[in-house]
């Protein structure tokens, strides 16, 4: 290994295995109580769990470690709207039509719309961007920008951190992606470096908020997982 400046591995945690073999049930037993639901009560979550779900989404790996994503988190009433009143727009035109028969019959069984109340009723909206430049060190010059590495890779496995965080915090999230999502650059504010990458609906479930049946589907692990 090249020399490089790093400080010993403190903060690990060896469980016994007994203890190893509870952990991992225990969270696949939680985690598979994630749902993405399409029905929000407007009942508040405090811009603290938000924060700190946030910070935990910043904890992930990336190329280079150059943390190549920003997270807008929407609690404003007005730009919720404005959200809201783009994105219906934009999925309009893609119900009708502009998404191809196949897309939309692999959409029927989850009861999707152009209607998007939650845009506006949930407490939180979190706009994902991810940036093709930027390196560790973000400067405003965009000259000095470094290429970022595995874009699209690294902002994938926060934004998966982030919708855990969510999950563990007791929240509930929607994960939706407007086609084509590039507004939410001139609603967050955000720069041309940046590409939306993904827009996160968090708060609590509605008291009528329900699960498709096609989403409770999950391949068994023989399907998904080889052993060799
Ligand atoms: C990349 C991605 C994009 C998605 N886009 C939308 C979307 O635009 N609208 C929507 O209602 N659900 C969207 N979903 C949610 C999926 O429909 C949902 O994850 C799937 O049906 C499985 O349900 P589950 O999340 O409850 O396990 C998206 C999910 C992912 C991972």
């Amino acid at each position: 290994m090249q020399e490089h400046d790093c400080s010993p591995l403190s903060d690990y945690i060896e469980y016994p295995e007994a203890e190893m073999l509870e952990r991992s049930q225990s969270f696949y037993n939680d985690i598979k109580r994630r749902h993405s639901i399409r029905s929000f009560s407007d009942r508040p979550v405090s811009k603290e769990i938000i924060e700190n779900c946030l910070k935990a989404a910043g904890t992930a790996p990336s190329g280079a470690n150059h943390q190549p994503w920003h997270f807008v988190a929407v609690s404003s009433a007005e730009i919720k709207k404005q959200i809201r009143e783009q994105a219906e727009h934009h999925e309009r035109g893609f119900y009708e039509g502009r998404a191809g028969e196949e897309w939309l019959n692999a959409l029927k069984d989850l009861g999707t719309d152009a209607n998007k109340p939650y845009l506006e009723h949930a407490p939180w909206l979190i706009a994902i961007f991810s940036q093709k430049k930027g390196g560790i060190t973000n400067t405003d010059n965009e000259e000095d920008k470094k290429t970022n590495y595995y874009v699209h890779e690294s902002v994938g496995i926060a934004t998966g951190i982030l919708i855990t965080a969510l999950h563990n915090a007791g929240l509930t999230t929607l994960t939706h992606t407007p086609k084509p999502m590039s507004f939410l650059n001139k609603v967050c504010q955000r720069g041309d470096n940046e590409r939306a990458y993904m827009l996160l609906i968090a708060g609590y479930p509605a008291a009528d908020a329900t699960i498709p049946a096609h989403a409770q589907v999950k391949k068994p692990l023989t399907d998904i997982a080889t052993f060799l």
